[in-house]
Formats: structure tokens, sequence, C-alpha cells
């Protein structure tokens, strides 16, 4: 049975996600990071979370040479951030961008995340056109309830707030 793409696009786009910024330092010091929906948890014991990147992401390659990353996920005032780390016209993401190198892989933490959660690559498994990559997670951090945070949200291409009922 074929599945039309850009039902299939449609049907998944009403499955509402967070907007994480994935990111890796590279050997010479460069800041790689890219805009990744697809980040989930994955278990407790032992502590390990995923996202899926396309197979022929350019971002990812450079990324998983690394062997590191640090998932930021992103505060309902960082929209521009989404779109600025997804286009792959931006070359340089970063520019504008404050962030620092977080303590055990030297990832980049983008200030202003309300999350952030450290990794090293556990594991990739092949997945279609895109690849499922398990990361074990070395450190994470919240932001501090006082500052009461709001995710930006992703639903049908666009993104929002959330609103608690
Ligand atoms: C809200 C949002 C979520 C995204 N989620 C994913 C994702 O889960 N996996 C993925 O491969 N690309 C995702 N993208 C697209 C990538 O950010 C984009 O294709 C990538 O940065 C292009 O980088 P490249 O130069 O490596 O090809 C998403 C884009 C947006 C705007």
């Amino acid at each position: 049975m074929s599945i039309d793409p850009s039902l299939y696009r449609q049907v998944l786009g009403h499955f509402p996600t967070g907007v994480t910024v994935v990111t890796a330092t590279s050997a010479d010091g460069t800041p790689i990071g890219f805009t990744i929906g697809s980040f989930t948890s994955v278990s407790l014991d032992p502590p390990l979370v995923g996202f899926l990147p396309m197979t022929d992401s350019a971002r990812w390659k450079a990324i998983e040479a690394t062997g590191s990353f640090c998932v930021n996920v992103l505060g309902h005032e960082q929209a521009e951030l989404c779109w600025q780390f997804a286009k792959t016209s931006i070359t340089e993401p970063f520019e504008g961008v404050e962030w620092q190198k977080s303590p055990i892989t030297g990832s980049p933490i983008l200030e202003g995340a309300i999350a952030w959660i450290d990794c090293t690559i556990e594991g990739v498994i092949d997945a279609g056109d895109h690849q499922f990559v398990m990361g074990r997670v070395v450190e994470l951090e919240h932001a501090h309830p006082d500052l009461e945070p709001v995710p930006l949200l992703f639903y049908k291409g666009k993104v929002g707030r959330f609103h608690h009922e």
C-alpha cells in the first residue's frame, strides 16, 4: 500500500512537538547546530534520549563526527532561533546568539533555552530516509521555576506557545 507523501506530511503535522536546537562543537572549535522537532525521551535507567535527523543532513554528519550532542529546548521567545537553525541558507546560525560550552561534552548551551540535555552518542539506527540517534545523558538542567519557563511549540508548520487549561 502506498501512502501519498503530502498526506503523510499533513497528517503528521497534526502532531504538535516542542522545538529543540541540537548542538555540538567540532574538533576545530566551530559550533554546529540544527533545529530538531523529533526529540524524545527514551529511557530513565540508563538515561537515554533520542532524535531523528535526515540521513543526508550535513549538520548531522558534522555532529555525529564529534561523538556527542546537546539538546536545547527552546522557550516561546526563541521562535527566531527555530528558523535560524533550520534554514540551510543561513550558514552562520550562531551569529548574534549567546551560548556557552556544556561542562562535559563542550557542546553549545544556548542562552534562554528552557532546558538542556547533554549527551554522548550511544547508537545510530537506520530508519528509512532518517536515522534514529540515541544519546546517553551525561548532564542536564532546566530553567529555574521562578522564571516560569514556557516552551515553543510547532504545529502544522507554525510555531506557537503552550497555554495551561
Ligand atoms: C520545527 C522544526 C523541526 C525540525 N525537525 C527536524 C527533525 O526532527 N529532523 C530533521 O532531520 N530535520 C528537522 N528539521 C529540519 C532541519 O532543521 C533542517 O533541515 C536542517 O537544519 C538542514 O540542515 P542540513 O544543512 O544539515 O541539511 C526541522 C525544522 C523545523 C523548522
